[in-house]
């Protein structure tokens, strides 16, 4: 048992459309107790898009969690170095940063936030949202299932028809992914 509230990094990258229902996660593990570091990539802490302003976004996150958001590489950085977290969850994923975690690239807040909180071996659980998962970013979904301390939120195709290469997580088992990843397994089934 750990003597205080575990410590999640709440990463946020741009997928836009799915924020609505990643701050009702982020709500939702305050309420359970979490303590939520939040973590915009460049793209989430500065778009304006048709989704809301970044500047409401990085808003919402300093009211749910009480913390100023992380918007910056060398604000990731300690994030391993001087044990801030327990557990880090990537809410939204999108594509892009899937890529640049599968092949170890650290460009922004959240691929350092990534890498920092690796270094101990600690878990990561990533919330994939993208539209090309069963195209392009297939191999590299398949390389992070396959990388050790990560962890997927399960997921299902959104819209077969219109969409026929997207994915998207079921944001409603965040709590249930966090919670099996703290016990080093995988939630399943992970295809829903
Ligand atoms: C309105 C809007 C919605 C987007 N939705 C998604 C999405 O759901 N999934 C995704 O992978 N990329 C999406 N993108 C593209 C990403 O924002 C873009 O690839 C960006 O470079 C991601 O950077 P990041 O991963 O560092 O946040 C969207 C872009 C815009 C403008």
């Amino acid at each position: 048992m750990m003597k205080h509230p575990i410590r999640l990094a709440f990463c946020l990258t741009g997928s836009f459309c799915t924020f609505e229902k990643a701050f009702a996660q982020m709500e939702k593990l305050v309420s359970l107790g979490y303590e939520v570091l939040p973590v915009f990539s460049y793209h989430a802490a500065s778009l304006d898009t048709r989704f809301g302003k970044a500047d409401g976004h990085l808003n919402r996150a300093r009211q749910i969690s009480g913390h100023e958001p992380i918007c910056t590489i060398q604000d990731a950085e300690p994030l391993g170095p001087k044990d801030m977290t327990d557990i880090l969850l990537v809410c939204p994923c999108t594509g892009n940063t899937l890529s640049k975690l599968a092949l170890s690239i650290t460009d922004t807040p959240v691929t350092m936030a990534v890498k920092s909180h690796l270094r101990a071996e600690k878990p990561v659980v990533l919330c994939p949202a993208t539209n090309d998962a069963l195209r392009g970013s297939a191999k590299n979904i398949g390389a992070l299932l396959n990388l050790k301390n990560c962890y997927f939120v399960p997921f299902r195709q959104d819209d077969p028809k219109k969409k026929p290469a997207s994915l998207v997580a079921d944001f409603d088992c965040v709590p249930q992914a966090l919670e099996a990843a703290l016990h080093g397994s995988q939630l399943q089934p992970v295809l829903v």
